[in-house]
C-alpha cells in the first residue's frame, strides 16, 4: 500500500504518519525527516539543502527525487509505506508516477488546516532530534516518549520561515491537489479537529 500525506506545513502529516506506522504498521517516509538526517550527518546534500530549508524554500527537484526514490526502492517488504512531504511539486507528482509504474498510488490524503491554525502549531512546535517526532511546547525541556531523544524548534518554524513555507506550499505544492483529483485518488480530510478524530477520519479513508 502506498499512502501520499498532502498538506501544508503543520497540518500534521509527521502526527498521522507516526500513527500510521504504530497501527497499520507501513513505513514513515519523510522527505523533510530524511533531509534533516543529511544535515545532522553533514554529507553533501545535507549541505546543500542546509539554505533552502532554513529559509523555508523547496530543495531542487531533482536532488529530493533522487533521495526519496532510492529510499522507496528500498521499503519493498512489509504492508506499504505513507509517504509525508513528497511529492510537492509537479516533477516530483510525476517523477514518482514514472517509478511506480502501473502498481500506482492508492490514495492521496488532503489535510486541511487554515493558516492561521497553521502559524500557531509551528510556533508552539518542538520535534526528537533522534526520531522527528513531534511534539507541543509543553514537552519543551521533557525527552521524546519514542526514542528518549532531545526536542528541539526547527529552524525553519520560525517567523519568517513559516511565511515563507506557507507561500511556497500555496504557489508550488496546492496545485497537486487538482493532479491527484483528477486522478480520482484525492481524499480530504479535516485536520483542524483533534489528533484522534482526524486519525480516525484517515482510517476510514484507507478503509476504502
Ligand atoms: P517538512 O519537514 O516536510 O515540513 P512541512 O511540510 O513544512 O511540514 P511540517 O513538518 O512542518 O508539518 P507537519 O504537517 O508534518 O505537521 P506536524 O505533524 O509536525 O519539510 C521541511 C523542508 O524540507 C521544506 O521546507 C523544504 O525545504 C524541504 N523539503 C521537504 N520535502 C521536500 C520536497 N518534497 N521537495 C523539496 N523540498 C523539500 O504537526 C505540527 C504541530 O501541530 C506539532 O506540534 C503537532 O504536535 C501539532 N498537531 C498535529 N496534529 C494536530 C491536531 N490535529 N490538533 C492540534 N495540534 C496538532
Ligand atoms: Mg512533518
Amino acid at each position: 500500500m502506498l499512502v501520499v500525506l498532502l498538506g501544508a506545513p503543520g497540518a500534521g502529516k509527521g502526527t498521522q504518519a507516526d500513527i500510521l506506522t504504530e497501527r497499520n504498521g507501513l513505513t514513515h517516509v519523510s522527505s523533510g525527516d530524511l533531509l534533516r538526517m543529511h544535515r545532522q550527518q553533514k554529507t553533501e546534500l545535507g549541505q546543500l539543502a542546509q539554505s533552502y530549508m532554513d529559509r523555508g524554500d523547496l530543495v531542487p527537484d531533482d536532488v529530493v527525487i533522487r533521495m526519496v526514490l532510492d529510499k522507496l526502492s528500498e521499503e519493498t517488504d512489509g504492508p506499504g509505506v505513507v509517504l509525508d512531504g513528497f511529492p510537492r511539486t509537479a516533477p516530483q507528482a510525476k517523477a514518482l508516477d514514472e517509478a511506480l509504474g502501473g502498481s500506482g498510488i492508492d490514495v492521496v490524503l488532503h489535510v486541511k488546516v487554515p493558516e492561521d491554525e497553521l502559524v500557531r502549531r509551528l510556533s508552539n512546535r518542538y520535534i526528537c532530534r533522534g526520531c522527528s517526532r513531534p511534539y507541543t511546547a509543553e514537552s519543551m525541556g521533557k525527552a521524546c516518549e519514542s526514542c528518549g531523544g532531545e526536542l528541539y524548534q526547527r529552524e525553519d518554524d520560525m517567523p519568517e520561515a513559516v511565511r515563507n513555507r506557507l507561500q511556497v506550499y500555496a504557489n508550488q505544492t496546492y496545485p497537486l491537489i487538482d493532479y491527484y483529483e483528477g486522478k480520482g485518488k484525492l481524499v480530504e480530510v479535516n485536520g483542524l479537529q483533534d489528533v484522534d478524530a482526524v486519525t480516525a477520519d484517515v482510517m476510514e479513508a484507507l478503509a476504502h
